[in-house]
């Protein structure tokens, strides 16, 4: 089963026309809210608002979910990121993976350190270099090893 979600309607509808089956959905809210927080993911991918914008940018991108939403991070570009960070957790299976982009200006070792605190075993699976942007994909899986 694969179950889209994203906050902008405009991305819904796009969603819908690449993704279309009997054991797909696609869902309008803001990150996980749509669920119970149950393990229910074997793998979550993330492409976030990763751009780093001004508190107005990024709060005017939360309230009109509209195309600004698509790159408006706020600080550090992590407002977004830190936040499903700090969420995914519970929707995780035991075995489970998330894969995650961030640029460089997110300070990558920085949120690699912010995910191991929060329980995550981190590391770096691609990188590529795109424009003028260094984008990464984070592995991250629960860290069972933790005490
Ligand atoms: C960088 S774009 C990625 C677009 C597309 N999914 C892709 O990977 O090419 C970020 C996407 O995240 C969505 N988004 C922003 N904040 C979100 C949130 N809190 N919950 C769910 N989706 C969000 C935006 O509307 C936008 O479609």
């Amino acid at each position: 089963m694969l179950v889209s979600t994203d906050v902008n309607a405009v991305a819904i509808q796009a969603t819908r026309l690449v993704v279309d089956g009997e054991r797909s959905d696609v869902v309008r809210g803001d990150l996980f809210s749509f669920f119970q927080p149950k393990p229910f993911f074997d793998v979550i991918v993330f492409n976030p608002p990763y751009v780093p914008t001004d508190d107005d940018e990024y709060q005017k991108s939360l309230v009109e979910r509209d195309i600004s939403a698509s790159w408006a991070g706020g600080q550090n570009g992590r407002e977004v990121t830190d936040r499903f960070l700090r969420t995914a957790m519970p929707y995780l299976r035991e075995n489970g993976v998330v894969y995650l982009v961030v640029i460089e200006l997110n300070d990558v070792d920085d949120t690699i350190a912010f995910a191991t605190n929060l329980g995550y075993q981190c590391d770096i699976a691609g990188e590529r270099a795109a424009g003028i942007e260094k984008l990464y994909v984070l592995r991250l899986q629960k860290n069972t090893t933790r005490l």
